[in-house]
């Protein structure tokens, strides 16, 4: 277990709340959580994410918190939570939680304290103002649902400053006991055992008049100040950026390796999407070719889809409109700006999709994040609101409620999903684990064969000439191992030549299958021929 274990990884995001229920009151747990250890284990996964597991009123599904220093009580207690990391990591799982920097909850007591009592030392732990003039240049990202950045505080006659929902103050990062206090907060959970934190809406710290108050030089001082003590005081310890910004900006949370060692690909999601819309190599090539190489101990966090809406502000408007177009005909199917969907609705529940869609997400650069019950399909459900129709319960077989809690299905957090399509009766784990043609056996072959070659994690990526604008080829090199892609992301049949001359003498030996395909020539290009929405992986040996 090397200090950069995070470069080889396959990340499983969860919230507790969804995941087993094991006390019978329809929320799910941490001893729930425990008890479907070994199914993650067998999975391949190497470290969990934990959605917010703090005292929460909920309000923003625990981003808005209450108490940074103990567990939500529907959860659990601390000692469960202690149990958690002891029998995760004997499994050889890691663990990592959410460290909600920029705001809190209303009602965590410093805000309850700072709003009532102007001169308590609380009261400059926010962001308060007079007006609701200033900052105008700062974009509201909760556009459904917010008008402004600022809200008016009875109790404190003032505005108070808000990037989210209005239920969720920000923190006033000028002020250094917030500054320390967010030290404290990691020390807490690193001494009791977590491996890292997915550090929540990073580029919102600080703010500047006359700025978009995104991304500020505060922000990043900061950020390097706890990077600093982590690698002094718990080295091996990871911060994951949750920055959704343009690649020019995103690139910066790296620093030059002292600032987060992972960031979230927010550029790159999209535009895979954007690749199956428009039949096309070109929006992945595009936007891979515009990101700057990261330095050698960070890496990147390649996802598909998270709890959140399918995000579309780092897409032009008329990219989004495209997006729209393809995947949200259905007004109710569009949130912010983005789409609440799961993977599955998204890419029509094409299963030769859904497969290319994971074997890009298992072989571009970065350590790949499934989201849980993605990988047995599972389907959402857009009339419920906010994102909540991606957080139904996780479906483990065809019993009550999905197997996910005995208690009466009306007192489930979230209604199970029940449309013929995605069904729990037929869409759940243990109908999948036993059956080799499952999307789960897919997944669980897929990652325990990339874990077999670090070449996936570590190695440089090299686009392919390709003399077929709907193929996408890369290879990945590093330490003389090498891997080819090649991915078909029209829905017909194409044949392909790929420009692998350099290669020449290698024998392409597919990865899944080990079959041996015909050796690279050296002076003719590579025939290949792909089936509709389909792709090969080869180890070339
Ligand atoms: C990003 C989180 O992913 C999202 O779920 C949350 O609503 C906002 N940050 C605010 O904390």
């Amino acid at each position: 277990m090397t200090d950069e274990w995070f470069k080889n990884a396959v990340i499983y995001e969860l919230n507790i709340r969804g995941f087993k229920d094991s006390s019978r009151d329809g929320t799910g747990d941490i001893r729930g959580l425990i008890s479907k250890l070994d199914y993650l284990d067998n999975l391949g996964i190497d470290c969990i994410w934990l959605l917010p597991m703090y005292p929460s009123p909920g309000l923003d599904d625990g981003y808005d918190i209450s108490d940074y220093y103990s567990i939500n009580p529907d959860y659990g207690t601390l000692e469960d939570f202690k149990e958690l990391i002891f029998e995760s990591h004997k499994r050889g799982i890691r663990v990592i939680g959410e460290l909600v920097l920029n705001h809190t909850s209303d009602r965590h007591p410093w805000f309850i304290e700072a709003r009532s009592d102007p001169s308590s030392m609380y009261h400059d732990y926010y962001v308060w103002s007079d007006t609701y003039n200033k900052y105008a240049d700062a974009r509201i990202i909760f556009s459904d649902t917010e008008i402004s950045n600022w809200s008016w505080c009875d109790k404190a006659e003032k505005y108070y400053w808000h990037r989210f929902f209005h239920s969720q103050p920000d923190l006033n990062f000028e002020n250094r006991d917030v500054r320390d206090e967010m030290k404290r907060v990691f020390r807490f959970w690193f001494d009791l055992g977590l491996d890292g934190f997915r550090v929540d809406a990073v580029p919102y710290l600080f703010e500047r008049e006359g700025t978009d108050c995104e991304n500020l030089p505060e922000t990043h001082d900061y950020i390097r100040e706890l990077r600093k003590r982590i690698d002094e005081e718990y080295p091996g310890r990871i911060l994951l950026a949750e920055a959704n910004q343009w690649p020019e900006d995103l690139i910066k949370y790296f620093g030059s390796g002292d600032e987060f060692h992972m960031a979230f690909n927010f550029p790159l999601m999209p535009r895979i999407f954007m690749a199956f819309r428009n039949e096309s190599s070109s929006p992945i090539k595009d936007i891979l070719k515009r990101i700057p190489p990261i330095p050698g101990n960070c890496q990147w966090a390649t996802f598909l889809r998270n709890h959140d809406e399918l995000t579309l502000e780092m897409c032009t408007d008329e990219e989004r409109d495209c997006m729209y177009m393809a995947y949200a005909e259905d007004k109710r199917m569009q949130l912010n700006k983005g789409i609440r969907r799961r993977l599955n609705p998204l890419l029509n529940n094409n299963r030769k999709k859904i497969e290319l869609a994971y074997a890009m997400l298992f072989t571009l650069p970065g350590t790949p994040v499934i989201y849980y019950g993605d990988e047995i399909g599972m389907g959402d459900n857009i009339y419920l609101g906010d994102r909540n129709g991606v957080r139904t319960p996780m479906q483990w077989d065809e019993n009550r409620n999905a197997g996910f809690s005995e208690c009466k299905p009306s007192m489930l957090y979230s209604p199970v999903i029940i449309d013929p399509e995605y069904n729990y009766n037929a869409i759940n784990v243990e109908a999948q684990i036993n059956n080799q043609s499952s999307l789960l056996n897919f997944i669980r072959l897929f990652i325990h064969k990339r874990k077999e070659h670090p070449v996936f994690g570590n190695g440089d990526i090299r686009f392919i000439g390709v003399n077929n604008e709907k193929i996408l080829s890369f290879t990945r090199e590093n330490n003389g191992e090498k891997a080819l892609g090649v991915f078909n992301l029209s829905s017909k049949a194409e044949a392909a030549r790929l420009e692998l001359q350099d290669y020449s003498g290698l024998t392409p030996v597919e990865l899944l299958g080990g079959t041996a395909f015909p050796e690279i020539p050296a002076d003719e290009k590579y025939i290949i021929t792909l089936p509709a929405s389909s792709f090969f992986v080869f180890i070339l040996k």
